[in-house]
């Protein structure tokens, strides 16, 4: 177990936090832009430099009107609500807490969230992000820079599980599954079976088939739920902690 830098009274506030995000994120049904918020926090990381990253930068107009951005001032306003109650949790926690809690309050796997992110005004430059209509190689400069490997690649994607697009939010249209609001394997279920009626595939969900050592994944997480969560689970936690040295 990862030792905490932080003290009993602040473990007691990510508690308290923790419970306040369970009700928010079921009352306004919002786990899916939580997630796309913590992820977009954490996706800017590049393991060269180590900058980017976790740390709450997302929350300065600078960061969040990047266009890859759009609509994710919503979920950091319901992020503000929890954090006018509990003032001394980080941005950087807050959000990664609101990922995690959206991923298990929709059925998802229990992710292990250690505390104690510090938050930065820094804001990585626009294109850190990946570029929904590229391919496999793209995929890997974006996820590789992070720090993160192709079974990461796999299995965070999907995370699209949950949630859809906005035309004007990013241009594409529908959502994944018959259940945006249910986390489970169905996004790799319906990415073998093909084309389906008012469901989206992205070009870079898409490459997921098309490469071979993609495909290994998905086709396992397809059949296999509990290996997705298993996996799922492992991901989340890295991607929540790039950057971050617990303890
Ligand atoms: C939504 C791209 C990875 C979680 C979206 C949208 C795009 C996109 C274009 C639609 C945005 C909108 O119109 O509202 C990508 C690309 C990825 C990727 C290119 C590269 C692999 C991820 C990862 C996660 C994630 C790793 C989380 C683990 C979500 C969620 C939504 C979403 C939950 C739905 C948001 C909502 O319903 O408002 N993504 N994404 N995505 N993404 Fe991703």
């Amino acid at each position: 177990m990862a030792l905490s830098v932080v003290d009993t009274e602040y473990l007691k506030e990510i508690d308290k936090a923790r419970r306040d995000l369970r009700a928010l994120i079921a009352n306004r049904n919002c786990a899916p832009i939580m997630l796309r918020l913590a992820w977009h926090d954490a996706g800017t990381y590049d393991v060269t430099t180590k900058t980017g990253g976790p740390n709450g930068s997302i929350r300065n107009e600078e960061e969040f009107s990047h266009g890859s951005n759009n609509g994710l001032k919503k979920a950091i306003d319901f992020c503000e609500e929890v954090k006018s109650k509990h003032p001394k949790i980080t941005y950087a926690d807050l959000y990664q807490l609101a990922g995690v809690v959206a991923v298990e309050v929709t059925g998802g796997p229990t992710i292990d969230f250690v505390p104690g992110r510090k938050d930065s005004n820094i804001c990585p430059r626009e294109g850190r992000l990946p570029d929904a209509k590229k391919g496999a190689p793209h995929l890997r400069d974006i996820f590789y820079r992070m720090g993160l490997s192709d079974k990461d690649i796999v299995a965070l994607s999907g995370g699209h599980t949950l949630g859809r697009a906005h035309p004007e939010r990013s241009g594409f249209d529908g959502p994944w599954t018959e259940d945006p609001l249910k986390f489970d394997n169905s996004y790799f279920v319906e990415l073998l079976k093909g084309e389906s009626e008012g469901l989206l595939k992205l070009p870079t969900d898409k490459a997921l088939l098309e490469d071979p050592e993609f495909r290994k994944y998905v086709e396992l997480y397809a059949k296999n739920e509990d290996a997705f969560f298993k996996d799922y689970a492992e991901s989340h936690k890295k991607l929540s902690e790039l950057g971050f040295t617990p303890g």
